[in-house]
């Protein structure tokens, strides 16, 4: 059996516009420590186009094994150090290279990271307050959104985030998020640390909202369920180095998620997926894989 993944399958071109890609990396590598002992090559070589696409904007999802640099593309596309800026290669968001952090990108973590000291609304309206945005406005403003995030104005705007669960504290992270209106939303496992089932409301959410705002979504998990619901495509990536293997896509979510979840093509597209990830782990499990990653120093 050849030590190789097999090239990247690449799909078909999708309906493009004219308009600049919502994200895009060409050749992009990145090196930590790099001059240093520690020096570690995580991701090499990444190229990728996500259109911005008219009335629509996409949901891709980024799938593969723990260290393949997945973190590391988000971050890199939200402008944050020290993940930015690459080492070689160039990352553009709606036509324009990433200087740093900017309103047009808005990022939701795994880790809750609300402010312990400020309530849920002061949370989802913290963006506001900084953009200048009068009290009352804002105010208003983050109302609806604690509702249109499935949560009670009345009841939970006056808590602080130890008063909620998890569940509940992803959905002022992303109200916090979606306020400000950002082009390109960034998510990096937001979802991880819940329970399934709230896990699946939380998919349903996030299409429900995703379909208002019409925002680019690059979303980062380790469920592969996740990824074929939510994906308009999926970047299938591999490790050491990191980079993508497969671009794969797939029909944008049109039901709930546990109705999309007992249909036929998508346990056909789960299974094929899975397949495709234990054989990238297995790669980058043989020891003549461990040094390929490492820059000899000099
Ligand atoms: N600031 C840093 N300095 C040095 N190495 C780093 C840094 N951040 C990440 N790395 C390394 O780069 C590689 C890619 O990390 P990254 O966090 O992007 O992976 P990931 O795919 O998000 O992993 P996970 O699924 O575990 O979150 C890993 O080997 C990691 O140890
Ligand atoms: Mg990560």
């Amino acid at each position: 059996m050849s030590d190789e993944v097999p090239p990247a399958r690449v799909s078909s071109p999708s309906l493009t516009s004219d308009r600049p890609a919502a994200v895009d990396f060409q050749g992009v590598t990145k090196i930590y420590g790099q001059g240093t002992p520690r020096e570690y090559v995580a991701i090499s070589d990444v190229t990728f186009t996500i259109p911005d696409v008219v009335d629509h904007g996409e949901i891709s999802s980024f799938l593969g094994p723990s260290g393949c640099g997945k973190s590391t593309v988000l971050r890199l596309v939200a402008g944050l150090e020290p993940q930015h800026p690459p080492t070689i290669g160039t990352v553009t968001v709606l036509g324009r290279p990433v200087v740093g952090p900017g309103a047009d990108r808005g990022m939701v973590f795994q880790d809750y990271t609300s402010f312990d000291n400020r309530t849920v609304l002061d949370n989802v309206i913290f963006g506001l307050e900084c953009r200048g945005v009068p009290r009352r406005e804002r105010e208003s403003e983050g109302l609806d959104w604690i509702a249109k995030v499935g949560l009670d104005p009345r009841r939970d705007s006056g808590k602080y985030p130890h008063e909620l669960s998890g569940g509940m504290r992803q959905r002022v992270a992303i109200a916090r998020t979606l306020i400000l209106r950002p082009r390109v939303i960034l998510m990096d496992e937001p979802f991880g640390a819940l329970d399934p089932a709230t896990r699946l409301d939380m998919q349903d959410l996030l299409v429900r909202l995703w379909r208002e705002v019409q925002a680019t979504v690059l979303f980062v998990t380790h469920s592969v369920e996740e990824a074929v619901y939510l994906g308009d495509r999926v970047f299938v990536m591999a490790t050491t180095p990191g980079r993508i293997v497969d671009e794969i896509r797939l029909p944008a979510a049109s039901a709930l998620a546990r109705e999309t979840q007992s249909a036929p093509w998508f346990h056909e597209q789960v299974n094929a997926l899975h397949a495709r990830i234990e054989q990238v782990e297995a790669a980058a499990k043989r020891p003549e894989n461990g040094v390929s990653h490492r820059i000899q120093a000099g």
